[in-house]
């Protein structure tokens, strides 16, 4: 009889310390969910010398809801302009978060969704049944997005993607339990300073362009309804943000204004790029549910068929896991048996997709089930630093992947190529 293969955990502990991050990357790349299933049943939370590894539905909401003691330390090296992002439930974030939510108001996103359907559906006609759906497509269509939605105007959408590109790559693919040789460290930062500085003064030209405009538009007020019957003025969210005027005590000045519009940048793109494609790849890969799938597409309805997509990136989220940096120690699940303490300082990889697996929040979690309670997934984070785009990401992600859905005898040639970390190509054919 041959040997029992020896289980994942087995492996790892048999590991030697220095090398055992590593063996767990392999695997999580390779086969998370059966990785993830036994973190649950036989080591919720693997400490590592790294990192400590954190599988359970209740810890990582525990952890995620306490952004004092789990911080977002490890991004403040990354980002620039004292951002929202590398702020922890303090004032800047509370604020800043807050307007920004409001600018972005909800009641756009019919529009918004009208948008995304339009950009997508012109791109795909124009293609004439072949196209890279990463570059030419799940990136350009979030790229437009910016451009005429968010109102990141006279820049080419492909400087915008690299931006885009290159931050995230370094903030959530550099990081001491990512595996890279300090080569490869060494080109994603220099990359990521190098498109940084030219996202810089972009953004400083765009608010001196749209401070003109707005002072212009202000001057120019009283005559307009002389010259023009349509009312309407131009209305994007950067515009909106010039328009609105804070008082001091608010502290969101221009330079405020500036920060979070590189923030709108950064944080679509390239999220947006990766679900969108693997999803699009999960429904291609899986003859029925595509069906299924394109049944719903039709449907003026959306919710069923977006109901399909937040299952399908439960099984392909743009990232299995959140990390944090604790403050101080903590002793995380206590007065269970799988309490531990976490000393201060210690990197926590909160499994976020791990979570997306656990029978206590998702009954029969491996099967496929379009239409599940929403509010348990981490497609778009969890606690004080959910994501930002969240709602726009909800109809964004949709459309741009049912309108792909919906071409005829779409066909994939070959997978998904990646470039280390994010999806680079993928081939898509159809009758054009
Ligand atoms: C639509 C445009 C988007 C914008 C403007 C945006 C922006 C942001 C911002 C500013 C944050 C940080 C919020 C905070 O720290 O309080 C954030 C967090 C996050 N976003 Fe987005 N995002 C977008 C799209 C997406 C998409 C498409 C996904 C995934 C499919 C995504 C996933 C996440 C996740 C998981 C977090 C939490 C990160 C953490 O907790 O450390 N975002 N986003």
């Amino acid at each position: 009889m041959a040997p029992k293969p020896m289980s994942y955990l087995d492996r790892v502990d048999n590991e030697p310390a220095e090398s055992r991050l590593k063996l767990v990357r392999e695997i999580m790349a390779g086969e998370p969910l059966a990785f993830f299933q036994e973190l649950r049943d036989r080591r919720p939370i693997l400490v590592l010398p790294e990192c400590v590894l954190v599988a359970l539905f209740d810890d990582v909401i525990e952890l995620l809801n306490m952004p004092k003691v789990f911080t977002v330390r490890l991004y403040e090296p990354k980002m620039a302009n004292s951002y929202l992002m590398m702020h922890d439930d303090d004032a800047l974030h509370y604020r800043e978060k807050s307007i920004m939510q409001g600018l972005l108001n909800r009641d756009d996103l019919p529009q918004v969704r009208k948008m995304v359907a339009d950009i997508g559906r012109d791109i795909l006609e124009k293609a004439s049944g072949k196209i890279d759906a990463v570059g030419e497509y799940c990136r350009m269509v979030p790229a437009t997005i910016v451009r005429d939605y968010f109102g990141l105007i006279g820049m080419h959408r492909k400087d915008l993607m690299e931006w885009s590109y290159w931050a995230q790559v370094d903030t959530f693919y550099n990081q001491p339990f990512d595996i890279a040789t300090p080569e490869e460290r060494r080109r994603i930062e220099e990359s990521h300073a190098a498109s940084g500085e030219k996202l810089g003064k972009y953004i400083t030209a765009l608010i001196v362009t749209k401070a003109l405009t707005a002072k212009l538009e202000w001057l120019l007020a009283p005559f307009r309804k002389m010259w023009r019957r349509d009312k309407r003025v131009a209305d994007d969210i950067v515009t909106r943000m010039m328009r609105t005027k804070f008082p001091d005590s608010v502290n969101f000045d221009l330079q405020r204004v500036g920060a979070n519009a590189g923030g709108l940048l950064i944080g679509t793109i390239e999220t947006t790029a990766q679900a969108t494609v693997q999803t699009i790849q999960f429904l291609l890969e899986r003859p029925e549910l595509l069906e299924q799938a394109r049944n719903a597409a039709k449907s003026e309805d959306t919710s069923t068929f977006d109901g399909i997509v937040w299952e399908a990136l439960r099984f392909v989220p743009i990232s299995p896991y959140m990390f944090r940096q604790t403050s101080q120690e903590y002793t995380l699940a206590k007065g269970t048996e799988r309490e531990t303490v976490i000393p201060a300082s210690t990197n926590v990889l909160a499994l976020t997709q791990s979570a997306m697996f656990d029978a206590k929040a998702f009954e029969s979690p491996e099967e496929f089930q379009a239409g599940r309670n929403w509010y348990h997934y981490f497609t778009f984070g969890y606690g004080s630093h959910e994501c930002l785009g969240k709602y726009v990401g909800m109809v964004m992600i949709p459309e741009i992947v049912r309108q792909v859905v919906l071409l005829p005898e779409l066909r994939a040639e070959g997978k998904i190529v990646y470039d280390g970390h994010m999806p680079k190509s993928y081939a898509l054919a159809w009758r054009g």
